[in-house]
């Protein structure tokens, strides 16, 4: 889940090289590297540790080359010193590499064998050891890549460039996606269009086991069997508006506070605004047909399909299969054909997600996904896609893309409980009306933001902290825990309300936040009780609840957060925000990096 780009451009490319990491920094931030080709020579600069470390060493020394790659790390072999960022060199070779090469190891041991020095403990070095010892014994740059790849296995998108080759930049993708980027005179090379959006509109990308010799004139493509094929040509519709927090603090609070907005946008792709009729465009299924549908995904996007689960069997009685994207594939489940293999991504390139889209695609299965970049992988690989319009998210954390996949998630159990007649026009009426009340409910718990941040100072002294939750306030109980240790690395567990009492009611002592959400709809009187449970022992509650509920409450809790009266359908979808202001919060009163966090990345492409 690095981040990597190529130019070769008429000037000197290492700043231009630079500002496309900072659109990629989201990849990756352990350390970076910019290698230009200088009088033929290669050159390089790189540090440990965030970009802007980059940024001091380029102000010191001038890289002046006109072809260069460039690399945000994030590690996988090999501590994140400067030493293993890349690019990696070996004799005329320079190398960046997004993913992980498995058999790097026997490789290594082969060339270690026969004399060769490896510098780094990289698996990425060996492709530039490979390269560099087929050039030694003769062969050309585009041989001696072809010879590469028919060595190393595994995930990679690299971009590789030559001493004394001014015009040459070659790239290869085997999972880990690559686009080419065509500019005048100048040809471009990146991990994603955000990258290369400055640099032009017009990418091919690059399809799995492809790779690509670049010249600033002209591009050719190969596909894995070294058939040279051609790429059409897409205009992204990535903006190359400077991506910026505005007046907040941070991008995560930035991101929590657009909700009303993109949650709009999402719901106005599937409910016409003219007739308030529900539309799902692209989605030809026969639901009358479909006896399963089967939901897999990673994080936060997993615990949305946890919520569409619900809402699906609930509201159109079909059986729904979840699981992590990790372990789906690996699960050997039987594959019957008239299910819908669903899968939901914000990137559309995690790596697991992909991995099982195209386990399912093997199987023969439909596939639908809801992803939040349009022009990812997932996307381009589904036979549907559901689009969320939450906009670019750059906060690692997830937190309007949830709410936007929840939104989606929302239309298509009412969708497929109309289609099925499970729903009568009435109730689809009742419920699509319900979403439409969500922007106005969530700016109200906007609203009480510093009620929450006060709430949040007092967990920054805790050392572990308990979600609970039942029926669809289950999974938010889940995304409140990972939110909060993700960003403020406090150790937190999401359980189901009932399961207390199975074990976890062990830990509650008077030193142990536990965070209730229970509204006001049906299950809660039962989560009542188990909240009850927690206060007979000395816990220090958090309700979120409806105001009545916290009134109620208000002598057994030690805290309460309110969220609006509303349909209870929408209700995961609000009791999301204040789960997220409160792991915001906290993680900013404990002074962590918010946007960035430790070990973690935005984009999750390796397995
Ligand atoms: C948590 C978070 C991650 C992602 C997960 C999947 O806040 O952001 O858990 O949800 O890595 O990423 P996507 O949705 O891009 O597939």
């Amino acid at each position: 889940m690095c981040g990597i780009v190529g130019i070769l451009g008429q000037t000197p490319v290492a700043g231009t090289i630079y500002e496309a990491l900072k659109r990629l920094e989201y990849r990756g931030y352990d350390s970076s590297g910019v290698a230009t080709l200088e009088d033929g020579r290669l050159t390089r600069l790189r540090a440990r540790g965030k970009l802007v470390n980059l940024e001091k060493c380029l102000r010191e020394t001038t890289l002046a080359g006109t072809s260069g790659i460039g690399h945000t790390r994030w590690a996988t072999h090999g501590v994140p010193n400067e030493t293993n960022a890349h690019p990696h060199f070996c004799g005329p070779v320079a190398v960046v590499h997004n993913g992980i090469i498995e058999n790097f190891r026997e490789l290594r041991e082969e060339f270690e064998a026969q004399g060769c020095h490896f510098e780094t403990d990289t698996d990425t070095e060996t492709v530039a050891q490979i390269i560099a010892l087929a050039m030694k014994d003769g062969k050309t740059p585009l041989e001696a890549v072809r010879e590469m790849l028919g060595r190393v296995r595994g995930a990679f998108a690299l971009g590789i460039l030559f001493s004394g080759e001014e015009d040459l930049l070659i790239g290869a993708r085997n999972g880990p996606p690559l686009a080419v980027g065509y500019g005048k005179g100048e040809m471009y090379l990146g991990s994603d269009a955000i990258a290369l959006a400055p640099l032009t509109n017009s990418l091919s990308y690059l399809e799995d086991g492809d790779w690509v010799v670049m010249s600033r004139e002209s591009v050719r493509f190969f596909d894995e069997n070294h058939d040279e094929v051609t790429r059409p040509v897409t205009q992204t519709s990535q903006s190359a508006i400077h991506i910026d927090k505005g007046n907040y603090r941070h991008f995560m609070v930035k991101e929590i506070f657009e909700q009303p907005e993109v949650i709009s946008h999402t719901l106005a792709n599937y409910i016409n605004p003219l007739d308030g009729k529900i539309s799902i465009p692209d989605l030809d299924l026969d639901w009358n047909g479909l006896n399963r549908i089967t939901i897999s995904a990673c994080g936060t996007a997993y615990i949305a399909g946890l919520v569409g689960k619900y809402w699906l069997e609930e509201l159109a009685q079909i059986n729904v299969d979840i699981d992590v994207a990790s372990e789906f594939r690996y699960r050997k489940a039987p594959m019957p054909q008239d299910a819908l293999a669903l899968f939901i991504s914000q990137s559309g390139e995690t790596a697991d997600t992909l991995a099982g889209l195209r386990h399912c695609r093997g199987h023969g299965l439909k596939i639908a996904s809801i992803v939040n970049v349009a022009e990812s992988t997932i996307a381009r690989e589904s036979d549907f896609t559901l689009p969320t319009r939450a906009g670019v998210e750059v906060g690692v954390a997830s937190t309007k893309a949830f709410t936007c996949q929840l939104g989606v998630l929302a239309c298509l159990a009412i969708e497929a409980g109309r289609e099925r007649g499970v729903l009568d026009e009435a109730r689809v009426e009742t419920l699509l009306r319900a979403l439409e009340t969500l922007p106005g409910h969530i700016h109200e718990i906007l609203r009480q933001d510093a009620q929450i941040e006060e709430i949040a100072k007092s967990l920054t002294k805790s050392r572990n902290i308990l979600y609970l939750g039942r029926g669809t306030s289950f999974p938010i109980a889940l995304e409140g825990a990972l939110k909060l240790k993700e960003i403020s690395y406090i150790h937190a567990e999401g359980y189901a309300a009932g399961e207390l009492k199975h074990g976890p009611i062990a830990l509650i002592d008077e030193e142990m936040p536990v965070i209730v959400v229970a509204p006001d709809d049906a299950l809660y009187e039962k989560t009542l009780s188990n909240m009850q449970e927690v206060a007979a022992r000395g816990g220090k509650i958090i309700l979120i609840s409806n105001a009545r509920r916290c009134d109620q409450n208000a002598n057994n809790v030690w805290s309460c957060i309110e969220i609006p009266d509303a349909d209870t359908f929408i209700n995961p979808i609000l009791a999301a925000l204040p789960v997220q202001l409160l792991a915001y919060h906290t993680a900013v009163h404990m002074g962590t990096d918010v946007d960035q966090p430790r070990n973690l990345a935005k984009s999750v492409t390796v397995e």
